[in-house]
């Protein structure tokens, strides 16, 4: 499956999923890294290991509708099938999302529908939550909403900054979104409503989620 990837930074969820697809029984291939913001840290990343990348600065364009014009551009000019957003820093419309129902993944540094936006560790901290993580889900028009694919559950710890926490969040990411990537490009995924199912079966907890802290919580 020809996949594009959407950055807008420094591109580590990026690269986890070009790591991955770099194997050879990987059923996923990179067939372009586009980002909205010229020299993202991403974009050299992806250049270095030889793959295609883009920019497309929503700064030269006269609007959302604009922007997505040569967003659309890029991806038709690339074969894409599926679009990973990887920190991607625009918000796009319903129009564009609509284009892409069901093909379309993102990775949001929380256990969704918890704590959308920015700011989630800072938040999810001064919240008291005991458990935060990261969610991969399918992209529908409303920011950070879509059929949960897969989440890893981190604890939070009494000591936890932002900082640290987002560490312990990010190892997370990396390992969930080349899992899920890998189970769209196989075609083992059907979304029905806001559910999403795996070979046909409610998408399991415990095979994709990492054990939770024994320590209580
Ligand atoms: C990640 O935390 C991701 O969950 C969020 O934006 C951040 C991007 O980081 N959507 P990176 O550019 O992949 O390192």
């Amino acid at each position: 499956m020809k996949v594009a990837i959407l950055i807008s930074g420094r591109g580590s969820n990026m690269r986890a999923l070009m790591d991955a697809a770099a194997a050879p029984d990987f059923p996923a291939e990179i067939c372009l890294v586009l980002s909205s913001v010229p020299g993202a840290g991403g974009l050299a990343v992806a250049a270095e290991a030889g793959l295609p990348v883009a920019t497309v600065d929503h700064r030269d364009h006269a609007g959302r509708e604009a922007f997505e014009t040569a967003l659309d551009a890029r991806l038709a000019e690339s074969g894409a099938e599926l679009v990973c957003l990887a920190g991607f820093m625009r918000l796009l419309t319903a129009g564009f999302v609509a284009r892409w129902t069901d093909r379309m993944l993102n990775i949001h540094p929380s256990l969704l529908p918890a704590f959308k936006g920015l700011h989630t560790h800072e938040r999810a901290i001064a919240a008291g939550v005991r458990i935060s993580g990261c969610t991969v889900h399918f992209v529908r028009a409303d920011m950070d909403s879509g059929p949960i694919l897969i989440q890893a559950a981190v604890p939070v710890l009494p000591d936890d900054t932002p900082e640290r926490l987002g560490a312990r969040v990010l190892a997370e990411e990396h390992r969930i979104y080349p899992e899920a990537l890998r189970l769209v490009a196989e075609r083992r995924i059907r979304v029905e409503g806001d559910r999403v199912t795996i070979d046909g079966h409610a998408a399991p907890g415990g095979a994709l989620v990492n054990p939770l802290p024994t320590h209580t919580v």
